[in-house]
């Protein structure tokens, strides 16, 4: 009942946070002072796409793929000519490594432009080969997270998967040579399909476990406007209390080994691993649909892929829409994303903030303490067992605004 109420207030807040029709021009404001940012790099493209997938990612085409990858060295340098600094880049998809050697050449430029410390890349199982593991490694990548999903071979036929990257066994065992390769493997599975049963997620986790996976990140299953239909023809209708059910047992299971690196991110104890990515409070989000959050402005660039090479070829910054946060939204989002990573420090926030932290937050931290979702331990906030799923539930929330807005925007073909 709680869940279903924060989830729907949640939903209004986001959707009204993710609304972008302000008119205008949008901008990115210069950057305010010379600290290093975040840079989200992502690549769209994907051999096949999976029917359940709700985030930015089209069918790959080599040509195209390669004139992407142009535009997105001529937006990362657009961005230097701005006076950015980035010290950590996480490249995301779609599938960034289906062009090993463009991502490898994109690296070079960021790394000649920028002191970049961390790096984290997406990939596929079957992108996990000789050839591609080295160029990866030349790189210099971190972290890498390859899309795992489930090691049942009937969920992965019914996601589409199966033929695409091979049996729950062999993506197994593809993780076990890799595992020791790179600072961090991250294996990103996806629980609370609608025909998922406790045991096919009791095997998953035997499985984790047995590999000894440095982190794995458990997404609840997410359903945006665009997917819905797909999702509920292949794979069923979805069920909110199995969701809070099944992230007990994963979170339980998980415990003993692994410490909460975000509130569905599980790293394993005593290893030195940075889940840096929530440790940034602004990033730029380069590529087509990318989103980006700097200086308390949110934009989107453009979608349509042939638009967002023709508007970096003109040497502009490929955006859409943008919107400035007002100084209530964006103390919001650093609470939800601060608390996201499971502990946010109270005093950081209000030397930020200065009176407005409390002034303007005082409703929801007084609301989440007194439902039993937030220890305090000043400066530290930390979310409680309760909180976290509740967290959870908020960044499913979160995510699937986040996709319903690209969806809008494909819809009325924004550029
Ligand atoms: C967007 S993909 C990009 C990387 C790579 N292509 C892959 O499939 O892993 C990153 C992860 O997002 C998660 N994901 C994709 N669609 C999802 C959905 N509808 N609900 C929850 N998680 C999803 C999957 O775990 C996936 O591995
Ligand atoms: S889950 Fe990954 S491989 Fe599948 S369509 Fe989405 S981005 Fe592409």
């Amino acid at each position: 009942m709680i869940h279903s109420l924060i989830a729907d207030r949640a939903r209004r807040e986001f959707s009204r946070a993710m609304r972008f029709d302000g008119g205008g021009t949008p901008c990115v404001p210069p950057p305010a002072d010379a600290r290093p940012r975040l840079l989200y790099l992502h690549i769209p493209f994907c051999e096949r796409l999976c029917p359940y997938c709700s985030f930015n990612r089209v069918t790959f085409a080599e040509g195209l793929c390669r004139a992407y990858f142009r535009a997105l060295r001529k937006e990362l340098l657009l961005y230097r000519e701005r006076g950015y600094a980035f010290g950590a880049i996480y490249v995301g998809g779609g599938t960034p490594t289906v062009l090993i050697d463009e991502l490898e050449e994109t690296i070079a430029l960021a790394r000649a432009s920028f002191a970049i410390r961390e790096l984290s890349v997406e990939t596929n199982p079957n992108h996990l080969t000789d050839e591609r593991l080295a160029a990866l490694g030349r790189m210099g990548v971190n972290r890498l997270s390859v899309g795992v999903q489930s090691f049942d071979d009937g969920l992965l036929r019914r996601m589409d998967r199966y033929d695409k990257y091979g049996s729950g066994e062999a993506i197994a065992e593809k993780l076990r040579q890799t595992m020791g390769r790179f600072g961090t493997l991250n294996a990103d599975m996806i629980f609370n399909f609608p025909t998922q049963t406790p045991a096919m997620l009791d095997h998953d986790l035997e499985v984790l476990l047995e590999i000894g996976i440095d982190q794995v990140t458990f997404y609840p299953l997410m359903v945006s406007d665009s997917t819905r239909r797909a999702v509920t023809e292949t794979l069923g209708r979805l069920d909110a209390g199995q969701e809070r059910r099944f992230y007990r047992r994963i979170a339980g299971r998980l415990a003993p080994a692994y410490r909460f690196s975000s509130a569905w991110c599980f790293s394993r104890k005593g290893t030195m691993i940075d889940e840096y990515i929530v440790d940034y409070d602004e990033y730029a989000g380069l590529g087509s649909g990318s989103i980006g959050y700097l200086s308390g402005v949110c934009y989107a660039n453009t979608f349509d892929i042939p638009s967002y090479i023709a508007q970096v070829e003109k040497g502009e910054l490929p955006l859409a829409a943008s919107r400035v946060f007002s100084l209530r939204d964006r103390i919001r989002y650093d609470f939800l994303m601060k608390l996201f990573g499971t502990r946010l420090n109270a005093a950081d926030l209000r030397n930020k903030y200065g009176g407005a932290f409390w002034a303007l937050l005082w409703p929801d931290l007084a609301a989440f303490t007194l439902i039993g979702a937030l220890a305090w331990r000043w400066p530290h906030v930390t979310l409680t067992e309760r909180g976290r799923y509740m967290w959870v539930v908020l960044m499913r929330e979160f995510f699937t605004a986040v996709n319903n807005f690209r969806d809008y925007c494909r819809g009325r073909l924004l550029p």
